[in-house]
């Protein structure tokens, strides 16, 4: 890994809505060992090539670029970012940089009980599981694999661990979940995480989605007051993506409500994807290929000039254009076709990390 300024904060860059660069969400593979409905729908994929894919170096030393213009916090996702062999020594690289405040992971768990100890001794701070029912047979319905008990199994390995703020992120969707939110609450207050609805959304990979299968924060809300009496948003300045309320007992959950509600401007966050593709935005067609010039040998300074143009001409606000797609009926079509989803991988909600 390259070495560091003496300084632990580095300038911030803003775009041209002068939102901040702080976020870097790694997808450290493309590959998955679900099938979930909202996100890799069918049973074969196009994976990108495997000598595309960055080493540990080459991921660690664009994330050194990245935190000398801003960037404190860091996800690691996938595809599921545990197919990736030895990730807990990609984590131990990570926390060498003493500007990354923050080093989390997404993962549907399903590999989490044999990995929990080893990312936690390797200095990774937060883990994030999937986890969008309590039945089995639902969860098969869901992945179409029956890998509901390795998922508990994991949730408790990570608790085991010793790995604070644990989240648990349900995609909500009507006619699947949206009778066992409460359940997943109580289930939330038994392993002591936080639980998080997701509204569903029309991203690429999400060929199934439709308006109608969102449960929006009214209605989340709604059912859940409905349930446990008054529920109150905690007030707190944030730029995460969920809004978190407290019920009557005191618990806390959080709802990402995307769909209804983007939260496009304050939104600092970017991803790069297994290749290297810098993505300005989750709905973002287009990536910026960091890998071809790492790879061609160009310098430290010009990749980090070619990181900061990036991010200054950055105007993304994918969530809030589809949205505004509501007034004109159009929000139905499709956001990108089957077609160009096959064509180019990328597109894939899988390949830029959910
Ligand atoms: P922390 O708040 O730091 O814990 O992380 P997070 O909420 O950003 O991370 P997580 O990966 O758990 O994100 C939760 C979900 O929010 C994702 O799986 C997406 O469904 C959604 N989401 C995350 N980032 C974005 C984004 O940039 N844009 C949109 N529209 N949705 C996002
Ligand atoms: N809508 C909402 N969230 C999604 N995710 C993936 N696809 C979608 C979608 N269509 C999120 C889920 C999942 C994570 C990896 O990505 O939170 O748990
Ligand atoms: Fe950020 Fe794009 Fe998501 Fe809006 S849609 S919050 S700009 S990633």
């Amino acid at each position: 890994m390259s070495s560091l300024p003496l300084s632990e904060t580095a300038p911030v860059v803003g775009d041209v809505f002068g939102r901040p660069l702080k976020s870097l969400r790694l997808s450290v593979t493309d590959r998955c060992n679900l099938r979930c409905k909202y996100c890799m729908p069918e049973e074969d994929y196009t994976w990108l090539p495997r000598e595309t894919i960055l080493s540990f170096e080459e991921l660690a030393t664009l994330t050194d670029l990245f935190t000398e213009l801003g960037v404190d916090k860091v996800r690691l996702t996938g595809g599921e970012p545990l197919l990736r062999k030895d990730l807990p020594i990609f984590v131990r690289m990570l926390t060498r940089n003493r500007r990354i405040k923050d080093i989390a992971l997404t993962t549907n768990g399903v590999l989490m009980a044999d990995q929990a100890e080893a990312l936690h001794y390797a200095g990774l701070h937060r883990v994030t599981v999937s986890l969008d029912t309590l039945r089995p047979d639902r969860f098969r319905a869901l992945t179409r694999r029956d890998m509901h008990r390795q998922v508990l199994e994991g949730i408790d390995a990570v608790v085991r661990a010793g790995f604070q703020n644990l989240k648990l992120d349900t995609v909500a969707i009507k006619g699947f979940n949206d009778d066992e939110l409460a359940d997943l609450i109580e289930y939330g207050k038994h392993v002591s995480a936080e639980v998080r609805f997701i509204e569903y959304m029309d991203v690429g990979g999400a060929t199934e989605w439709s308006m109608d299968k969102v449960l929006s924060r009214a209605e989340i809300l709604d059912r859940l007051s409905r349930r446990y009496g008054p529920v109150e948003p905690v007030i707190e300045e944030s730029s995460a993506p969920a809004q978190r309320f407290t019920l009557p007992d005191g618990t806390t959950f959080g709802i990402i409500a995307s769909t209804t509600s983007p939260f496009c401007a304050t939104c600092d966050r970017s991803r790069l994807t297994a290749d290297g593709l810098w993505y300005l935005c989750l709905y973002a067609k287009d990536g910026i290929d960091l890998r071809a010039p790492l790879r061609a040998g160009v310098s430290r300074d010009d990749l980090i000039a070619l990181i900061r143009a990036g991010w200054r001409q950055r105007k993304d606000r994918g969530a809030e254009e589809r949205k505004a797609l509501e007034r004109f009926g159009l929000r139905e079509a499709r956001l990108i076709e089957i077609e160009r989803l096959r064509e180019d991988p990328h597109l894939e909600m899988h390949a830029r990390g959910g």
